[in-house]
């Protein structure tokens, strides 16, 4: 099976692409455009793999993204590449409606006639994986879940502008009968996460004794799910998933951010008694405007249907991460010098950080 990634340089892209490597005997090719989130270093461990393949594309990029999809005659597209981080989409919002919305409406028009040309029996096995967010669905109480028919309500630039594109992938399929599957999940973390999303920026600045910034109260609630499970689902999803089809991924793994925050410090002074107690550090910050207060999945139908399941509990994805971080300063070092080095990102007019 040959399979183009968009977005294969980011985070999940990159795990995605990893295991497809590792697991499965596809032929990938990571079409990916390099912004600040992409990074070639994520893919050191593939990138001499013959079945491995990275071409450097914008997806909003009609013309390159006809000429990918020529020479590589997938029979499968996954749709990763976005803007993602949401403080970033409350400083600035042009580049996710460009990405995300103009580029997947780009991307789904060429995937489209890509295969309204194909051969019947390539047609029919084709598929375009749109992976998709549970922030489109905005905020729950205290209770409930997302289930896959809750209604789209977002609440940032960011998650509007994935709304925007999910709404675009299924009318491709209801109107065009274009194969599209969509995938929602929940937050994800693990290796090679950069290093201005919550538990990367608190590892590290745990590491280095530096302080750990905590929205609000720290009690607003996320669903935490391990890439590698994210990265096994999409695959099933895709092999398996019927197109027109919606599949919400989580892992059952609801933590306050201040629970997060907590438990790296309590995992890191075990493992480096030294800089003990690191909860110390905890510093309550502004919080994010429109910060939705608790995400939360019902991953039952993919459960059910597909077979998969989270195989890591947060404590255990949560040392795995940890222990990768304290062993891969290469890879994060650079970006912390470089790209971003703490910032706070995303307070508008009369906040301060
Ligand atoms: N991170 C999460 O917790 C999470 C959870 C659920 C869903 N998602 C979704 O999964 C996907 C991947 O998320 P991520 O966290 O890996 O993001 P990321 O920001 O780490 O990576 C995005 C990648 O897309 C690339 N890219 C951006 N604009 C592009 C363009 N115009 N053309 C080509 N490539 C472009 C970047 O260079 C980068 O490599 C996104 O669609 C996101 O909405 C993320």
């Amino acid at each position: 099976m040959r399979i183009i990634v968009t977005g294969g340089a980011g985070f999940i892209g990159s795990a995605v692409c990893r295991y497809l490597i590792r697991e499965t005997d596809a032929q990938v090719v990571n079409v990916d455009k390099l912004t600040y989130a992409g990074n070639l270093d994520s893919l050191r461990e593939i990138a001499d793999e013959p079945r491995y393949r990275f071409v450097r594309a914008d997806i909003c990029d009609r013309s390159a993204i006809n000429a990918v999809l020529a020479e590589v005659r997938p029979h499968a597209i996954m749709h990763l590449a976005a803007e993602s981080h949401v403080d970033r989409s409350i400083a600035g919002a042009a580049a996710f409606i460009e990405t995300n919305v103009v580029g997947s409406f780009t991307l789904l028009e060429a995937g489209r006639d890509y295969w309204l040309a194909m051969n019947d029996r390539d047609r029919d096995r084709f598929r375009f994986l749109h992976v998709s967010t549970d922030e489109v669905y905005g905020s729950l109480g205290p209770t409930g879940l997302f289930s896959e028919t809750t209604p789209y309500d977002p609440s940032s630039p960011y998650s509007a502008s994935k709304a925007a594109s999910d709404h675009l992938a299924t009318a491709w399929h209801r109107t065009y009968g274009f194969p599209v599957i969509i995938s929602n999940c929940s937050n994800n973390y693990g290796p090679y996460h950069f290093p201005e999303k919550l538990i990367p920026l608190v590892i590290l600045n745990a590491l280095e004794g530096k302080s750990l910034p905590v929205y609000g109260d720290g009690s607003n609630v996320r669903d935490w799910l391990y890439v590698g499970d994210h990265a096994r689902a999409l695959h099933l999803i895709l092999t398996n998933g019927r197109p027109g089809d919606k599949y919400n991924v989580g892992g059952r793994n609801e933590r306050s951010n201040l629970a997060v925050v907590r438990t790296i410090c309590a995992m890191l002074d075990h493992i480096d008694p030294a800089g003990a107690p690191r909860e110390r550090l905890v510093t309550h910050v502004p919080d994010r405007p429109g910060h939705d207060r608790r995400y939360a999945i019902d991953a039952s139908k993919v459960e059910a249907e597909l077979g998969w399941r989270a195989q890591e509990s947060f404590e255990t994805g949560l040392e795995k991460t940890i222990r990768w971080y304290l062993q891969n300063d290469w890879w994060w070092r650079p970006l912390r010098e470089r790209v971003y080095a703490g910032q706070r990102l995303g307070l508008v007019a009369g906040q301060r950080g």
